[in-house]
């Protein structure tokens, strides 16, 4: 019997096509992280999805609209999530004019006409409320704009949304890009038959989407080390108080769930014992290392302290597969980074295979010089979590298949 990935490998992809004279939709993930004034403080999502817009230019596509989603808007427009903001990297890395698309229901027949060269980028779906919800409606209007639809966003192919599946019911030719054949294939070589102790690292800020994922791996994973803002879930569920920490109170549950599945599976797990904490993230002046145990009341936890990051690098240095995705801390401001890059380092240094997946996770890669050292980066987080979970992705599944 095949397993998951080797059918998710299956998949049709672009170059067993002819694009020449179509109308192809590519759904992407543009979702980059974005600095307080909204610049792009990393663009490896949009590099990453260069080969497959480039090859559809190259070979003479008649159109080529792009779809992504930036962040999770809650309800219609809001300025901070519209793409507009990635119009003009897009163009200065294709060297190409990129034709912004406010409302593509309204520029639907322009759209939807065939005009040789021409490249639109579509405002953020998720301003759309059918997209999360995978709307019929949504997706069969997407659909009309297009005669082939190509799926490059490997980082959002976990999601059944209109754009990443839906879509898929209303367009006769379904392929993968070329992004998502290289990220199935890395995935395949580390999981088909990973080396142990497999690691799992795992922080950063998006709590609730991840922590749920953390029971389904355990079968999977020899270790599971935890930092960043996703620890502080776990050390309120040992009963510390994490004080004005982020943390999900909603989750605490979940964690102690993850914790009595770790002793179940016989995972190891490896929590902070120390963290750098501030009372003002935006004036940290009052910055202290304590034990886990003492976050000071009114101060929070933004960083994994120097002993974790020595228990951490010696639980990853005995190590044979690493998968990391989250941050230790928040990196972006210099003082609370040092966890975060000494954990980069640990894992680059490491004799193993080494993947790092998610946005925030291979900038921090980047900003640390270890993006070399690694053996695969990533542009799926959760997307990665769920491919070691042994899942298969509704964006892998709902496109055409090569035996076909
Ligand atoms: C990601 O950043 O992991 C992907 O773009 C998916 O985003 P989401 O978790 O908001 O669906």
């Amino acid at each position: 019997m095949i397993s998951n990935i080797t059918y998710m490998s299956g998949v049709k992809s672009l170059k067993e096509i002819d694009v020449t004279g179509q109308r192809v939709l590519i759904r992407v993930d543009f979702n980059v992280p974005m600095d307080a004034q909204l610049n792009i403080s990393d663009d490896s999502r949009i590099r990453a999805a260069l080969p497959t817009i480039n090859y559809c230019i190259d070979h003479n596509a008649c159109s080529i609209t792009l779809v992504s989603h930036l962040g999770n808007p809650k309800g219609d427009y809001d300025p901070r999530f519209s793409l507009k903001h990635i119009q003009k990297r897009l163009e200065r890395l294709l060297e190409k004019r990129v034709e912004f698309v406010e409302d593509f229901e309204a520029s639907k027949a322009e759209i939807a006409s065939c005009s040789l060269e021409r490249v639109f980028l579509l405002e953020n779906i998720r301003f759309y409320e059918g997209e999360k919800k995978n709307d019929p409606e949504l997706s069969r209007k997407l659909g009309e704009i297009c005669d082939v639809y190509v799926n490059d966003a490997f980082g959002t192919s976990h999601r059944k949304h209109a754009s990443t599946y839906g879509i898929t019911d209303y367009v006769d030719t379904c392929v993968a890009g070329f992004l998502m054949m290289k990220e199935i294939a890395a995935f395949n070589k580390a999981l088909e038959k990973p080396m142990h102790p497999i690691a799992l690292v795992v922080g950063g800020a998006k709590i609730s989407s991840k922590i749920t994922l953390l029971s389904a791996v355990m079968p999977k994973i020899d270790k599971l080390i935890i930092g960043g803002a996703m620890s502080n879930t776990f050390l309120r569920a040992l009963g510390y108080d994490m004080q004005a920490s982020l943390y999900e109170d909603a989750f605490v549950e979940t964690a102690k769930q993850v914790l009595e599945d770790a002793t179940l599976h016989k995972v190891k797990i490896y929590l902070p014992v120390d963290v750098v904490i501030t009372n003002s993230v935006d004036h940290p002046v009052d910055v202290k290392v304590v034990p886990a145990q003492d976050v000071l009341e009114g101060f929070q936890a933004v960083d994994i302290g120097p002993a974790t990051v020595k228990l951490f690098s010696e639980a990853i240095e005995l190590s044979n597969t690493i998968i990391w995705n989250g941050p230790m801390g928040i990196y972006e401001i210099e003082k609370f980074s040092k966890g975060t890059y000494k954990i980069a380092s640990a894992i680059g240094d490491c004799y193993a295979y080494t993947i790092v997946g998610g946005g925030d996770t291979a900038d921090a890669v980047e900003k640390a010089g270890e993006k070399e050292n690694f053996s695969f980066i990533s542009t799926g987080g959760g997307a990665s979590l769920e491919l070691l979970e042994g899942k298969i992705l509704p964006g892998f599944e709902c496109l055409d298949r090569l035996e076909a």
